[in-house]
């Protein structure tokens, strides 16, 4: 059997399956989100690892076969941190934090975008690593002189279980220190962000072992010895194996917290403006990518902080005016990063009247989401990149209206997989191939992920959404001044 832990914002998924891609069981579990202040986010590293070990605890009881290996998608660009004798310095900041504008403005005004681009193939984002390290060093210079080791969310589960500090491209990618292209650390960031090398993981492939369960772990929790514990990768890299999106120009939407438009490419490339990321991929190759920061958040912010209802489903039931809603909603509950790049950007809705429902405003926000990531998607086609079909993943892909709207709003055909868990399986795919299990990643990934249903768009809604989106996309614009 094959474990893969997608370390989620809002919950840890594991996944088991045997050699062949069959699904053995998942399992899911909770753990705290902070914002401790407004466009802060924080959670514990040590919530994760103690989800981690309940979660493989419960996963080792119904394992009727050896567990071989053990591999990870993680959410991205999170800063943990720890000192000399391995104690977590600060809780984690998430890549949805937004605190550090200054020293987001201060890499991209002052050492330059087209510096930065040279050396890492992007452009600061306040949710990147490299700023963040700089807020430390800016705002918690006690702490910042004690740190021994930075890692990202994944490899401290990782480095807990295996003991190995180790990375891989595809999540490096997001630091703003990997020099993407030629995958390797850059010295010129290291030097800016006032640390060191050996403060920074080795660096692998997604799919190459990094070490083995440590035998008193592996005891404790009821697993046989001798697992590999395969490097992993950003949950998106992993979400794209985990729906088979490798090779030329296939393409990924995550509905997660984030929402993520993934392109994977053979090649590396950068756009002239920065405006999506330029990352590695975790099948060896290279990505570009558009990430909003609240996707399916914003619904679950609607649905439980507003509308006081858990059950999400019932909200949807009744909503039958698709293309035909006046009410518009603006996602950036937690600013916006791509392709606005505005941690001071806020939610909004705008065109209620007295007739206005609450199906209306639900409806506006699953619009509103979708919407935004059609501004990553036109930044990829405006590079004349041809996205006629996505496949789709995380939690937002559950709902049939999300989707059609998916495929009416972006004029794509919507491939849905066989299940939405695309980065606990592309994490399981990881950790087979690196047990040898198959030749590639894109192999494992073409022969495991089989396709259930296709979307396709509708051509009278496609029209009116088209002349909607005219609409949303003046808004933002409009506001910026507002939001400051
Ligand atoms: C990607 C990003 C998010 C997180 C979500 O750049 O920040 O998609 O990886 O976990």
């Amino acid at each position: 059997y094959y474990i893969g832990v997608d370390l989620g914002t809002s919950a840890l998924k594991l996944v088991m399956m045997k050699g062949n891609g069959e699904l053995v069981k998942t399992v899911s579990k909770e753990y705290p989100l902070y914002f401790p202040r407004s466009g802060w986010s924080e959670q514990n590293p040590t919530d994760w690892f103690l989800a981690v070990k309940e979660g493989l605890k419960e996963l080792a009881a119904c394992a009727d076969e050896k567990i071989a290996g053990i591999s990870f998608g993680g959410q991205m660009h999170g800063l943990v941190i720890l000192d000399k004798d391995d104690n977590v310095l600060r809780p984690a900041i998430l890549w949805n934090d937004g605190r550090s504008t200054e020293e987001t403005d201060y890499l991209n005004n002052v050492i330059g975008k087209e510096k930065l681009s040279k050396l890492t193939a992007n452009i600061a984002f306040a949710g990147f690593t490299a700023p963040k390290i700089l807020w430390v060093k800016n705002n918690e210079p006690e702490i910042f002189e004690k740190i021994a080791k930075i890692m990202l969310p994944k490899d401290y589960i990782s480095y807990m279980l295996s003991g190995n500090f180790s990375t891989d491209y595809s999540d490096a990618s997001g630091m703003l220190l990997l020099d993407v292209k030629n995958k390797k650390w850059s010295k010129e960031m290291i030097d800016i962000c006032s640390i060191s090398e050996d403060m920074l993981p080795k660096l692998y492939e997604s799919y190459e072992p990094v070490g083995d369960i440590k035998p008193e772990l592996a005891k404790e929790l009821g697993l046989n010895e001798g697992i590999k514990i395969v490097a992993g990768a950003g949950d998106n890299a992993a979400a794209a194996i985990g729906t088979a999106t490798v090779g030329e120009g296939a393409c990924n939407i995550s509905l997660g917290t984030s929402g993520t438009v993934f392109i994977s490419s053979k090649n590396f490339g950068v756009d002239n403006f920065n405006a999506l990321h330029s990352f590695a991929h975790a099948d060896g190759n290279y990505h570009l990518m558009g990430c909003m920061l609240s996707a399916a958040s914003c619904n679950k912010w609607w649905m439980e902080e507003i509308l006081k209802t858990k059950d999400f489903a019932k909200e949807q039931n009744n909503i039958d005016n698709l293309g035909e809603n006046n009410v518009f909603f603006l996602p950036y509950l937690m600013g916006e990063r791509s392709p606005h790049n505005d941690p001071d950007a806020a939610g909004t809705f705008i065109g209620m009247r007295m007739d206005t429902k609450r199906e209306d405003m639900t409806l506006a926000v699953f619009e509103g989401v979708t919407f935004a990531l059609r501004d990553s998607l036109e930044v990829a086609r405006s590079l004349g990149i041809k996205i006629e079909k996505t496949m789709i993943c995380g939690g937002g892909a559950k709902s049939p209206l999300w989707k059609r709207l998916v495929a009416n709003i972006l004029n794509v055909e919507v491939d849905v997989p066989m299940s939405e868990e695309g980065p606990g399986f592309g994490a399981a795919i990881l950790a087979a191939v690196g047990c040898g299990e198959y030749e590639s990643v894109e192999k494992a990934a073409k022969s495991i992920i089989k396709i259930k249903e296709k979307i396709k768009p509708e051509a009278d809604l496609v029209v009116k959404y088209e002349e909607k989106y005219q609409k949303f996309k003046r808004i933002y614009p409009a506001l910026k001044d507002v939001f400051k």
